[in-house]
């Protein structure tokens, strides 16, 4: 199910403390020990958000593009698939900031540093792995188009329901509608559909990796969310959970 990889002792030394880096960075982020700076977390001074933003998505767009141009000119079609999934998660996100997002602050500089550095490795070796591919699509791929899709339209809309509670009043308010009724953070939950079909088309373990980073990532940072509503809004209603409906 996973593409071989080639284990010399530099590729040993690499997913080692990338493996590690996947495993903790939900913890370092919540028991706040590296924490991410931004959004409801972020700092008073900083790289102002959409600026911050728009370079830490764009940035990942154009070091796959480059990585990818030795295969792309005679890819195959499942190359140029994996190739087009990537591009169409970071081109996704970067038209988000421009175009649909209202920001409130700033990001941390440290922060702002590993997330560009994070999201161009990341986006950087899926592309750079896709010159190696499996032999053919098989359901597992068939499976992954459609947790992209799913994933990726899941969280552009709620994305736009967070986006219409700024329409008349800044600051932050609770979010209503599509399952902010039931969830707190919906849209990671989408954002991880994303990522989990991301590793069902590439099928390498660095893109595994990826997924498990963002899991434990985006769990930390949805209880630390819901946490913070609960905190700030007395009325938060009980019921919601963190990111999926009824489960978690
Ligand atoms: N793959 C990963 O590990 C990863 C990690 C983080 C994010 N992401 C992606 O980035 C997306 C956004 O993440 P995020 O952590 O920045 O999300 P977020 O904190 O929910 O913020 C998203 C946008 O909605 C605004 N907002 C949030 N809650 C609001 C409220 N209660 N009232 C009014 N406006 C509100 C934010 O404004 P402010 O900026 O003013 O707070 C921001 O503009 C995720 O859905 C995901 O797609 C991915």
């Amino acid at each position: 199910m996973i593409i071989p990889s080639n284990w010399t002792l530099f590729n040993t030394v690499f997913y080692i403390l990338f493996g590690l880096f996947a495993i903790f960075l939900g913890f370092l982020d919540y028991f706040e020990l590296l924490p991410m700076r931004y959004s409801k977390f972020g700092t008073k001074k900083g790289v102002p958000a959409r600026l911050g933003m728009v370079i830490l998505y764009f940035f990942p767009v154009l070091v796959v593009t480059i990585l990818a141009l030795p295969y792309l000119p005679t890819g195959t079609t499942i190359q140029w698939i994996v190739y087009g999934a990537v591009m169409l998660h970071f081109c996704k996100r970067t038209l988000e900031v421009l175009f649909l997002h209202k920001y409130s602050g700033n990001i941390q500089p440290l922060t702002f540093g590993i997330i560009v550095f994070s999201y161009a490795l990341m986006g950087g070796m899926i592309s750079w792995l896709n010159n190696e591919t499996i032999a053919a699509m098989d359901a597992l791929f068939y499976l992954g188009i459609g947790l992209l899709l799913v994933g990726e339209f899941g969280n552009f809309y709620h994305h736009k329901l967070l986006a219409n509670l700024r329409k008349k009043e800044s600051g932050y308010h609770i979010p209503k509608g599509g399952w902010f009724e039931y969830a707190t953070c919906p849209h990671y939950f989408f954002e991880l559909l994303v990522w989990l079909g991301l590793f069902l088309l590439s099928r390498h373990l660095f893109t595994l990796l990826v997924f498990i980073a963002m899991l434990g990532y985006l769990t930390a940072r949805s209880i630390k969310t819901r946490q913070w509503y609960r905190t700030r809004f007395p009325d938060y209603p009980e019921q919601r959970k963190y990111m999926i409906p009824y489960i978690f």
